[in-house]
């Protein structure tokens, strides 16, 4: 069983997740910045200009927190007619809302509350879907991975952006200490909850990757054709394709 935020309570995974996120929403993007030193940013950057490699009218950003992906997506020269972000947190999805208006982007932007493992969308719809830190949140991957298969067209992609682990010396070790140690103390304290940095780490060392989720994509029957570790492999972006 994967981890889960508070373990020493019942509920599920999916319901720690939604109450954690909703509880460290305002401090999010602080705690995101502050953290990965800004390199965050970079990452999701870099799969936006993958997807934008080929036209994609509309998009689905599955848990697109407080919408940077989907407002990186909206910001390109060839822009999508329509992006759609989905999140199950209330509290991140207001604070996405609020940066879309800011940005007067509304019309582009159409922000859903929503599950990962049940898309309240039709079969065959969209371009691209594209997630970015959430699939090491679902409470089931393989649901999750099914569903975001069903809603792509034939011959569309999936995009992962996800959290891996370095294997080279010396970063693997300095990374290692960073993320088990530092991270987990000052996110703690930025964010009043202890618990959700603990479980960053946790959930991560958990997380199946480079190959190991190559395999979790073809069996929920998506075709891997491309992973790029980036910055000495602490992130992976995954693109897979709908046969
Ligand atoms: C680490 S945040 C990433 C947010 C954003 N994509 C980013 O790059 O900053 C993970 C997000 O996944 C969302 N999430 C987790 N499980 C989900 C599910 N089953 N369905 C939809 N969203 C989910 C959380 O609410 C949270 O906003």
């Amino acid at each position: 069983m994967s981890v889960k935020p508070y373990e020493k309570q019942e509920d599920s995974k999916k319901e720690q997740v939604r109450m954690m996120f909703n509880r460290i929403a305002p401090r999010y993007d602080l705690l995101n910045r502050v953290l990965s030193f800004g390199i965050d940013r970079i990452w999701r950057r870099r799969l936006v200009r993958l997807v934008r490699k080929k036209a994609a009218a509309t998009v689905l950003d599955v848990a697109t927190g407080t919408g940077d992906l989907a407002l990186a997506l909206a910001a390109t020269r060839r822009k999508p007619l329509t992006v759609y972000g989905l999140d199950i947190s209330s509290g991140m999805l207001e604070l996405a809302r609020k940066k879309v208006n800011k940005k007067g982007l509304q019309d582009l932007i159409v922000l859903k509350e929503g599950d990962s493992e049940a898309l309240p969308f039709d079969d065959n719809y969209f371009d691209a879907v594209t997630v970015a830190f959430g699939v090491r949140n679902f409470g089931d991957l393989a649901k999750g991975l099914a569903e975001m298969r069903r809603v792509l067209k034939p011959g569309a992609s999936l995009y992962v952006l996800e959290f891996s682990k370095p294997s080279v010396f010396p970063v693997k070790q300095l990374y290692g200490f960073y993320f088990s140690h530092i991270l987990p103390w000052w996110g703690g304290v930025i964010s009043k909850d202890k618990a959700a940095y603990s479980y960053l780490p946790a959930s991560v060392m958990d997380f199946p990757e480079g190959a190991a989720f190559e395999a979790e994509l073809r069996r929920a029957g998506l075709n891997p054709t491309r992973s790029r570790r980036q910055t000495f492999g602490i992130a992976t972006i995954y693109i897979s394709e709908k046969g």
